[in-house]
């Protein structure tokens, strides 16, 4: 074998990387302030139903949004716009991840609630392209992956800020192999990249009067990268003296958060994207299932809101897509209010979802035609919002 020949091609491929990651370090340290909603004559939302039961539960989500803000739709200060063609077909079609026309249309919005679409692997009958959501986040820098847990039950009340646009994500399509023999992936961690999201999760903790922030890294093995994530945590904490932090490695966390004497006592929790991708998959399997969480992806300018779970293609090819549970995309639709400012009507919603889903549970999503369908579940926390006594009704579930 002619290894030579790969040694160069793979010198000249490192110095692009390089050369690309240092701009990239640059533009995080340039870039400019928070976009203020507030200020904006029109909001736009785009939707787009992505694959599989997407679409079915996206629409479920955006009847109750649009419940919450008949108000200000019809004094045209906020908008909702079908976004076409970001399904894996047409995807496949361009061999994009997000076809030009698309992510053009995306930008044009304010922010975005977006359904699971699929992400092909290696052996599957769709060509390898890469995944939707990681390439919206990077071309969207969409830098913070927020996501919550809660089972008031157990004590968990837990926020996960997962770097969005770094660690082994950023070059998952980038790394090089010999043939068969040797493949190489590579992982990435900016000074500035990692400061963002730390700070952002310690603003968080401060603003809604958390005790903790926990930094999540491995460190100890894999010093360069984890090791800049954890010192720049280091110095970043050190401008917020009231909230006390503490850092942890992914492995004992991830034992961690099933010991029930433990875990109740975590708080805010950052951390570099491939542990907090392992992670909020098994804090949401505590709150009940990957079904039940929804999660924002922010950045300075935009914002995208979907679950966290897969596009369940099998129950749409079943005939089940009716059956499929919208509750993690209208969660996801709560943060997004929550983020547009509308803070009132994200309380509300958060209430309704605790009664709907929690509480009283008059009736219950399984996926089957056993359970109730998504539209059902959908006017069920519609007509929870309804009610006069919406935050009576919760708090007496709350305290019980
Ligand atoms: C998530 C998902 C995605 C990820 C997949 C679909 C690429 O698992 O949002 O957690 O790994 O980030
Ligand atoms: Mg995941």
């Amino acid at each position: 074998m002619d290894y030579e020949k790969y040694i160069e091609e793979a010198k000249k491929h490192l110095e692009e990387i390089l050369r690309e990651q240092i701009e990239r370090v640059h533009r995080i340290r340039n870039e400019g302030d928070w976009i203020d909603y507030s200020k904006l004559p029109k909001i736009i939302i785009g939707v787009a139903g992505g694959d599989g039961i997407g679409p079915y539960i996206t629409e479920q989500a955006q009847r109750v949004l649009e419940f919450l803000l008949q108000e200000e739709i019809s004094e045209g200060k906020v908008e909702f716009r079908k976004i076409e063609g970001l399904t894996i077909e047409n995807r496949v079609k361009h061999m994009q991840a997000v076809p030009d026309d698309v992510l053009e249309e995306i930008k044009k919005c304010h922010v975005l609630l977006k359904g699971p679409t699929t992400t092909p692997k290696k052996g599957d009958p769709w060509p390898n392209i890469e995944s939707a959501n990681v390439a919206l986040r990077r071309y969207l820098d969409l830098f913070a992956n927020v996501r919550p847990v809660k089972v008031p039950e157990l004590g968990i009340d837990w926020v996960f800020f997962r770097e969005n646009t770094e660690g082994a994500y950023m070059l998952g399509s980038k790394g090089f192999a010999i043939d068969d023999e040797l493949a190489i992936d590579f992982r990435v961690i900016t000074e500035p990249g990692a400061e963002r999201i730390i700070r952002l999760a310690f603003e968080y903790a401060k603003k809604n009067n958390r005790r903790k922030v926990s930094v999540v890294t491995k460190a100890n093995v894999v010093k360069k990268t984890d090791g800049l994530f954890l010192s720049v945590a280091e110095r970043v904490a050190k401008d917020y003296p009231e909230i006390e932090w503490d850092d942890w490695f992914i492995d004992i966390m991830t034992a961690k958060l099933i010991d029930p004497a433990r875990r109740s006592q975590f708080d805010v929790i950052v951390l570099p994207n491939l542990y907090g991708d392992i992670l909020t998959d098994e804090a949401a399997q505590i709150q009940g299932g990957v079904g039940t969480a929804g999660s924002a992806n922010i950045g300075k300018r935009y914002a995208m809101f979907e679950a966290i779970h897969g596009t369940a293609l099998r129950m749409v090819k079943e005939g089940r897509g009716k059956y499929a549970n919208p509750m993690s995309m209208i969660k996801a639709g709560a943060m997004m209010l929550e983020h547009l400012g509308f803070t009132e009507k994200a309380r509300k919603l958060n209430m309704a979802i605790d009664i709907c889903n929690s509480y009283e549970r008059k009736i219950v999503v399984t996926g089957r035609p056993d359970g109730a369908t998504g539209e059902e579940m959908a006017n069920y926390v519609i007509e929870t919002l309804k009610d006069e006594k919406l935050e009576e009704k919760w708090e007496k579930y709350a305290k019980k």
